[in-house]
Parts: structure tokens; C-alpha cells; sequence
């Protein structure tokens, strides 16, 4: 899943895709089509935006989408897609979430590289499939793990991987928003309405929806592997059936132990996605609503503040890089290094080459979420126990 961005044939075409999801109104479908594009490496070219035509009509008007190539159902897009000599190479899946395991397998059955957005699908086993039906056709498949494409995380995973912190004792994450401290989806909220609704979001919403961006985020960063967990999950406020406050305790192979925080109802914090780990040597912090900046403070020497763009980072860091220091990137350009990841990828996959040092996440990172949204629900309705994981 690593890709040396230098080793790409310099004389390959644009990747095509489409997307399922996104039509207006939407949230994520939009960034995901700047991120995708930012790179000049691939193009918007097919969609089934909605499950409204109308609207699916509408978007690819804007968005500059051939009519012919504007979908009622994914099915058709697939099917049509697959039949074309100039179809799409990869479907982008930005739906909610009971849709991406069915969408995701259509397009896999039809020979068509996937991106889908977290979580991965309903279930693990869901995920598996996923997992079996890719290998057999040879395709590849990127869950967007966002903030994975943040220049100062991969600085941390690089710093702790060197062992530059020594051996971790403790992790700290929390993911805490304030958005649905009142009852929004009661309002027809579109992104509240079905992340409360158990047949759109799953068996969780909060832990599904910003959980397994912490989980994945620490996983990443330190390379843990948690052992078991006992998670305290709940629904907060009027009849709300799905959690949206989680608290949860890690007990990671080798030692480490873990707090996650995941929060939906915590007034006047927007999207504060934040970790920190300590070593035996050093603790690194990284906060994403300010993540041009690590905190690093190594035993007996002052805090010390890196910034991005600087000459001290690893290299594999500087690649990551759009603009100088003290520009301000964020959640766009974090997109856009996933997707280029993936698109090299793909573009050295379908010359036969190899690949190297590039990341994005893939089909086991998305299994990994869905099993930890599971044994978080596991663990609240067995009475707050440890579970194994
Ligand atoms: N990676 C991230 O940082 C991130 C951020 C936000 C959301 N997400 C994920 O992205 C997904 C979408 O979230 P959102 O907030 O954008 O939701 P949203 O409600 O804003 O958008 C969903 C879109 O999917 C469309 N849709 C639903 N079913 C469809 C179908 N069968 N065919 C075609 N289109 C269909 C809807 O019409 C809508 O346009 C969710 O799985 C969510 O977890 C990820």
C-alpha cells in the first residue's frame, strides 16, 4: 500500500472516475472531488450524484459531467461504465453508509478499482467480502482515512517508527464535536437525519462516524495494535437509539494504554480531532483543527513547535507538501495526499510496476474499523467489560 510518487510513468493519461453520492446538498462528495482533482491526476467524469435524477442532473451540469455519463442507480453507472472502452477507472462512494458495501461490490464485480468512504461497510464480515471480491479481480480499494494525509502526522509515524520517542506507554485521542448537542436531525437535517438512523448509519453513530477516524489516526501514527477495549457508549439527548458520546479504554499489544474520546454533544467544539503520545523518551501532540503543527517535547529540553515546509522534517514528510512554510494547508490538501497516493498507485498498478513509499489506506484499515465499532458495541452491552479485540 506504499507508492514512490518520483517512480510514476510521467507519460500516463488522466485517471478517470465517477461518483456515487456528493449531489447538492451533500457534504463530503465535494471535497472529495477537489481532493481527487488537486493533482491534475485524475478527472471527474461519471456520476450518480443522488438517488434524485434531478439532482444528479444538476450537479454534473455543474460540475462539468457529460450528460451520457449522468446515472440513475450505481447499478447502472457499473454496468455502463464497465461496458464503455473509455469507462471509468475507479467509482468514488461518498454515501451514506449502508449504501458503500453494495455499491463498492457492484463496481468490483465489474472489474472497477473502488474509493469509499468510511466506515468501510455495515459489518466486518461485510468488509471481508470486500476484501475477497478485490483480490480475486485484482482491484484496488482506498478508504479514505482522512487525516492520514496530514504532512505532520506521517512526520509523527515516521519519528516514532525511527524510535525517536522510544517505546510507548500511553495514547491519548479524543474526536469531539458539538454539532448534535441538540436534536438536529428532528429538523431534517440531512447529515444528522441518517447518521441517527440505525438502518443508514449502522450499529453506531458517533464511534462509526468520528471514532474510527481516531481509531485509524492512532493506528497509523503508532502502528499499535490494540489488544482488547472496554467502551462506554452512549446516546445522549431526546430518543436517540445510536450513541453519540463514546468513551473508550485501550489496552494496545506491548503495553500501551489508551483513552479515546469520541463526542457529538460537546458544545463549542467543531471538529477537535487531537492526540498525543508518550514514549519513554518524549511525548509527540497533533491537533487537527491546527495541523500545520507537532508539539514534540523530548525528556530534559524545552518544547519544542515543527512547522511544516520546513527543512527538518523526514523526507517522505516534504513530499506531502503543496506550498511553503506558514501557508496554512488543512483538510482539502490532506484529501488530495490520499488521493495521490491511491492515483499512483493505480496508474503504476495498471503498467505493472511496483510500488513504494506513498500511503493510503486500504481494504484491512477498513475492516479494522468496522471490528472496532463493533467490539466498542460489544463491550457497552456485555455492562462496560473488557473485551478482546
Ligand atoms: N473522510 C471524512 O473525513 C468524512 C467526512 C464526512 C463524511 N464522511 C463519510 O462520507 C459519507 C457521506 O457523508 P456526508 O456527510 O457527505 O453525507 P451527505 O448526506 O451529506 O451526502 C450523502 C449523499 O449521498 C447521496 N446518496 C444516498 N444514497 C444514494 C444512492 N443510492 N445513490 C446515489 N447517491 C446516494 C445523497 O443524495 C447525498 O447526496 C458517510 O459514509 C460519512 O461517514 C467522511
Amino acid at each position: 500500500m506504499s507508492i514512490k510518487a518520483s517512480s510514476m510513468d510521467s507519460t500516463a493519461r488522466v485517471l478517470r472516475f465517477g461518483m456515487v453520492g456528493g449531489g447538492q446538498g451533500a457534504f463530503i462528495g465535494d471535497v472529495h472531488r477537489k481532493g481527487a482533482t488537486l493533482d491534475a491526476l485524475a478527472a471527474l467524469t461519471a456520476g450518480c450524484f443522488s438517488r434524485n435524477f434531478e439532482n444528479t442532473l444538476a450537479t454534473g451540469a455543474l460540475w462539468g459531467v457529460e450528460s451520457d455519463r449522468l446515472y440513475r442507480t450505481y447499478e447502472e453507472m457499473a454496468q455502463k461504465e464497465a461496458a464503455r472502452e473509455d469507462g471509468i477507472d475507479f467509482a468514488v462512494i461518498v454515501t451514506p453508509n449502508n449504501t458503500h458495501y453494495p455499491a463498492a461490490k457492484a463496481f468490483l464485480e465489474q472489474g472497477i478499482h473502488v474509493v469509499c468512504d468510511k466506515p468501510l461497510a455495515l459489518t466486518s464480515k461485510q468488509g471481508e467480502e470486500l476484501k475477497a471480491l478485490a483480490e480475486q479481480k485484482g482491484l484496488l480499494f482506498c478508504v479514505t482515512y482522512t487525516y492520514v494525509g496530514y504532512p505532520m502526522v506521517r512526520q509523527m509515524r515516521e519519528m516514532i517508527q525511527n524510535g525517536d520517542i522510544g517505546a510507548i506507554r500511553v495514547v491519548t485521542g479524543r474526536y469531539i464535536q458539538g454539532w448534535l448537542a441538540t436534536e438536529l436531525e428532528c429538523d431534517g437535517q440531512k447529515q444528522a437525519s441518517w447518521r441517527c438512523d440505525p438502518a443508514q448509519s449502522g450499529i453506531s453513530n458517533a464511534t462509526g462516524d468520528i471514532g474510527t477516524h481516531l481509531e485509524n489516526l492512532i493506528s497509523y501514527a503508532t502502528g499499535l495494535k490494540i489488544q482488547s477495549l472496554c467502551a462506554n457508549l452512549r446516546p445522549v439527548g431526546g430518543n436517540r437509539k445510536l450513541d453519540n458520546e463514546a468513551e473508550i479504554l485501550v489496552r494496545y499489544e506491548g503495553g500501551a494504554t489508551g483513552m479515546m474520546w469520541a463526542s457529538q454533544v460537546a458544545i463549542g467544539h467543531d471538529n477537535d480531532l487531537r492526540i498525543m503520545v508518550c514514549g519513554e523518551k518524549g511525548t509527540i501532540e497533533w491537533e487537527q483543527e491546527n495541523p500545520n503543527y507537532l508539539r514534540v517535547d523530548m525528556l530534559g529540553e524545552p518544547t519544542r513547535t515543527l512547522s511544516r515546509g520546513n527543512g527538518y522534517f523526514y523526507p517522505v514528510v516534504n513530499a506531502m507538501n503543496r506550498i511553503p512554510a506558514g501557508h496554512v494547508e488543512g483538510h482539502f490538501t490532506a484529501f488530495g495526499n490520499v488521493y495521490k497516493a491511491f492515483c499512483v498507485a493505480l496508474t503504476n498498478h495498471m503498467a505493472g510496476k511496483e510500488a513504494s513509499d506513498l500511503y493510503y489506506p486500504g481494504l484491512d484499515a477498513g475492516i479494522e474499523g468496522n471490528r472496532f465499532v463493533e467490539k466498542c458495541v460489544e463491550s457497552t452491552e456485555r455492562g462496560v467489560v473488557w473485551v478482546d479485540f
